[in-house]
């Protein structure tokens, strides 16, 4: 397995997929790494609905404008904000502990020689109520992001993101 390092800079959104199935202790490892997340006093505000159905993939990828690539993809992750066990009931937080579990997903998916993408759910209202009717999550559960997950079929390039000019020393 990479080094964290290697992996943080290697990681790059995967949008196209071989057929070749998750197995089971790959699954089991990013489900562990994407709890292992921190949240606001550990309240872990989250829940995850695995997919590895097709029809349920390919439903997906038919009602969600930006996820179309779901459609060759062998899984996926719908990571669902939970506010009534955040912290005070916040929402806000549900959504931060929540993103914090997919960018830990998103790495173990990478230092698993994995590849995924973060689809957005939250916040638009329209692709949420297609995941809730697709895939029966309750009202007071949010749909936060669909991520489809698999072998990569071609090497996805990382992008140069550091830029030293957005870091300001001592004050703004
Ligand atoms: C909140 C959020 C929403 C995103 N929504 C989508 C999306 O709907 N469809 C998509 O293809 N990529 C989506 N992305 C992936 C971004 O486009 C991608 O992370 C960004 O371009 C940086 O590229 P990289 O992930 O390869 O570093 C989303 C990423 C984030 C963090």
């Amino acid at each position: 397995m990479k080094g964290f390092f290697d992996t943080v800079f290697h990681r790059a959104s995967v949008r196209s997929f071989t057929s070749v199935p998750l197995t089971a202790a790959e699954v089991d490892s990013l489900m562990r790494a994407a709890m292992a997340a921190p949240s606001a006093v550990n309240k872990q505000p989250w829940d995850f609905i695995l997919v590895d159905d097709r029809a349920t993939l390919d439903a997906l990828a038919a009602a969600l404008p930006y996820a179309k690539m779901a459609a060759e993809a062998p899984f996926a992750v719908v990571a669902c904000a939970v506010p009534s066990r955040a912290f005070e009931r916040s929402l806000e937080l549900a959504v931060i502990d929540t993103s914090l579990a997919c960018e830990n997903l998103l790495l173990a998916v990478d230092a698993l020689g994995l590849g995924a993408v973060w689809t957005a759910l939250y916040p638009e209202a329209g692709r949420q109520s297609e995941a809730r009717r697709i895939l029966g999550i309750p009202a007071d559960v949010l749909p936060l992001a669909f991520i489809p997950i698999g072998k990569p079929r071609t090497e996805a390039v990382p992008k140069d993101k550091y830029r030293p000019e957005l870091i300001h020393r001592g004050r703004w």
